[in-house]
């Protein structure tokens, strides 16, 4: 997968890019990401990448132009590359379509993504309205730019990828896909300040192990999350479970 960035700090993705996951995806290959700045692709003499918003009010608004400008050229050197038809250009904005586990899946299928990081208070509505293909938020609260959000979003997706991360943690994605929280962990020691790991999980028995994490999961999500259960993929018997939880 290709991945392309347009930021005005582009420094800020040296740290996450440069180890775990990413460092190594991008190693073996499974990823390309290119970051540009777009106060690069301004023309004037000062970089002008903003302006005062028409009609007033406060803050400064991202110009069209250096955008626009450097996604076309991005986009045309996808196009000389491959051809898969779509191509999704993405702006990371506080009134963005919630993002997701679903979401991350969605975009895992491409072979590119463009993502825009907005700034200050906003980007010219025509950059959404003739360019952006989606806006995407990672949630309801306002962070200083796009940049936090692009990498919650990178991240997210690029763990999907075949061959990013081993099997185990494929398998943990698909639990979690069927929309429930995670279970309880634990590791050694077994009793640690008189805590004990509950006796199931040093049982060896694998089914009951099963059974154990599945209602554990039910639960927790039911106590932290009780509206995922509705969306929840759970078979007739674990439904009945978690009535009866509902009602106890
Ligand atoms: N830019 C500023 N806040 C954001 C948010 N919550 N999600 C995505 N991009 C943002």
């Amino acid at each position: 997968m290709r991945i392309d960035i347009l930021t005005l700090f582009p420094q800020m993705f040296d740290s996450p890019f440069g180890i775990g996951i990413f460092k190594r995806a991008i190693d073996q290959n499974l990823i390309r990401v290119s970051i540009y700045n777009i106060r690069d692709y301004t023309h004037d003499k000062h970089h002008t990448v903003d302006d005062y918003p028409y009609g007033g009010g406060a803050g400064m608004v991202l110009k069209p132009e250096p955008i626009f400008e450097a996604v076309e050229l991005i986009k045309s050197g996808i196009h000389s590359e491959q051809e898969d038809g779509v191509l999704p250009i993405i702006l990371l904005t506080p009134q963005g379509r919630p993002f997701s586990q679903q979401i991350a899946h969605e975009l895992s299928k491409y072979s590119n993504l463009i993502l825009i990081c907005g700034r200050y208070e906003g980007v010219d509505e025509r950059v959404c309205e003739h360019l952006v293909t989606d806006e995407i938020s990672i949630g309801d609260y306002v962070l200083s730019g796009g940049e936090l959000a692009a990498m919650v979003v990178v991240d997210a997706v690029v763990r999907l990828l075949p061959g990013v991360l081993g099997s185990e943690a494929s398998s943990w994605d698909e639990s979690h896909t069927t929309g429930l929280l995670e279970y309880p962990q634990y590791t050694r020691p077994a009793v640690y300040r008189e805590w004990s790991v509950p006796d199931v999980l040093l049982s060896g028995n694998h089914a009951q192990v099963a059974k154990w994490r599945r209602e554990q999961a039910i639960l927790r999500t039911l106590k932290r999350r009780p509206e995922l259960l509705d969306k929840a993929n759970l078979c007739l018997e674990e439904r009945q479970l978690a009535d009866r939880l509902r009602e106890s």
